[in-house]
């Protein structure tokens, strides 16, 4: 392929990319977004494969490579979760980190660019490789410690080392002026020091800046770390010279630090003090007050066949899922329950919190999966003001995204997040298995609220019941 059709190529792929994104952006349109990224994947690899920097003797090594990766990843993406795709998520990002390193000591030991640059391009070539390795650093161990974090392997509880802020300072310092030895030395043998000490600080930076985020904050570190991606990728662009790696690159990383930002602002959280650290547990333990008001009263169980009464005579139902309906697989029944009622002619909605569940968009592919009509799938923000005239509002395996604690309690952890307000509704129906808490690890004082009825059990179960005492 001669290079100006390489190029072509590669302006074709960078369309695509951008279409891609835009696809992504609307349920509606995700599909053709996912295949406009597709299409621009394929022809950028076979653009940079039959490309003019590949030689033939290297065909065997690429597709070799090619090969192993393409089953790896096939294998994963067949047998992970939809509730462990962050996890997924993390540790493809944490590849594309060693990838950055790996290019980057391979670009600088290249005995071919030896003596190629000088003056201010070898300061510029010296720079992209040494930052190009400190951001692929960072996000290899602390996409590593992510994905440790997000599969129970490592605690979800901060680790906060006394001095942690004078210990990250002392590393910038020591990292920049490592990079000053490192751009001012003359032969590879006296910088691959400087880049070593650099690398490792970097390594050792990831883990501490992972490590002392707390459980509730990590759907935005793994989007951060994603944007760090992207950058890693952006720098390996310039450290190769190739185009579509650094448009490619700067398209994850702005769009993953744009994602970062709405959720920070979906959960009240600065971005500094995200990375700073320390808040929130694993989750999943025991409701237990978290300083402030203490949750008082019984809770009302209900049963099925109750709630099934109550959606019957209900004309206005608003339906918030969760992480349990994603451990449940529930969508599908929610799905039953949601076209009886329709039929019978109830105003049935969902309210879509932008952090419920695990990833970015987790209950909108689940309700999209069951076939759930988009038109009834609304953002927090579009129906929160509609939970006064609301009958029931139906809260499936959710927790966090409805704790009024958010409002009502200033020392609660997850004081300042934005909530759906179903207490506000007639009655609200708490879906789950027990009293246990949420994510962020912290009470729910909905659960003892006068018009809060809590119906224990798994949310696929306890649907199938609700659907079948309904029918009855
Ligand atoms: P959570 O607050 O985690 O609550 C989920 C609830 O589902 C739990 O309290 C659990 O209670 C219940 N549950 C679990 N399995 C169930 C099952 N099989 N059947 C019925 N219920 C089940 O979830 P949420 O309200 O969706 O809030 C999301 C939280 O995760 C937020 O704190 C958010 O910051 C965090 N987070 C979000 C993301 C993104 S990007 N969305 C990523 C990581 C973390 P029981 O154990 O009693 O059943």
């Amino acid at each position: 392929m001669s290079a100006t059709l390489a190029t072509v190529s590669y302006i074709g792929a960078t369309i695509l990319f951008i279409l891609s994104l835009g696809g992504l952006s609307n349920p509606e349109s995700s599909r053709r977004g996912n295949l406009y990224g597709m299409i621009g994947m394929t022809i950028a690899v076979l653009a940079t494969v039959f490309g003019p920097n590949v030689t033939a003797g290297g065909y065997a090594w690429i597709i070799g490579a090619m090969v192993v990766g393409a089953s790896i990843g096939l294998y994963a993406a067949r047998i992970v979760k939809m509730t462990q795709m962050p996890e997924l998520v993390a540790l493809m990002h944490s590849l594309v980190g060693i990838a950055a390193v790996l290019v980057g000591f391979a670009n600088y030991i290249d005995p071919a660019a030896a003596g190629i640059f000088k003056g201010a391009e070898k300061t510029i070539h010296e720079l992209e490789i040494y930052i190009g390795i400190l951001i692929g650093a960072v996000t290899f161990s602390g996409s590593v410690i992510a994905f440790g974090k997000l599969s129970a392997k490592i605690s979800g509880k901060p680790m906060l080392l006394p001095g942690r802020h004078w210990i990250n300072l002392i590393g910038l310092l020591l990292v920049i002026g490592s990079g000053w030895s490192f751009i001012n030395t003359h032969a590879v043998s006296e910088g691959m020091l400087p880049l070593i000490v650099m690398t490792v600080i970097a390594l050792a930076f990831g883990i501490h800046m992972v490590m002392a985020i707390g459980g509730a904050d990590m759907p935005v570190v793994i989007s951060m770390l994603n944007s760090y991606s992207g950058w890693a990728a952006a720098a390996t662009g310039f450290m190769l010279n190739n185009d579509l790696l650094i448009v490619t690159g700067a398209l994850v990383g702005s769009s993953g630090a744009i994602l970062s930002y709405i959720m920070c602002r979906a959960m009240n959280r600065h971005f500094i003090a995200v990375i700073a650290g320390g808040f929130g547990t694993g989750g999943g333990t025991p409701a237990v007050a978290s300083g402030g008001a203490q949750p008082a009263g019984e809770v009302a169980p209900i049963l099925a066949a109750a709630t099934a009464e109550l959606l019957r005579e209900a004309k206005n139902v608003i339906i918030v899922p969760g992480y349990g309906m994603a451990v449940a697989q529930a969508q599908h029944s929610v799905y039953e329950i949601t076209r009886f009622l329709r039929d019978k002619g109830v105003n049935v909605r969902f309210g879509i919190h932008p952090v419920a569940g695990r990833m970015p968009g987790h209950m909108n592919v689940l309700l999209a999966e069951a076939k759930v009509p988009y038109d009834i799938v609304f953002e927090m923000d579009e129906l929160n003001e509609d939970f006064p005239d609301t009958d029931v509002a139906m809260v499936i395996g959710a927790n966090d995204i409805v704790n009024p604690a958010a409002q009502d309690d200033p020392t609660s952890p997850i004081a300042g997040m934005p909530v759906l307000e179903v207490w506000k509704a007639k009655t609200s129906i708490m879906m789950k298995r027990s009293m246990a808490s949420g994510y962020a690890g912290v009470d729910n004082p909905l659960f003892y609220k006068e018009n809060n009825r809590m119906l224990f059990g798994d949310a696929k179960k306890m649907l199938d019941e609700v659907l079948v005492a309904l029918k009855a």
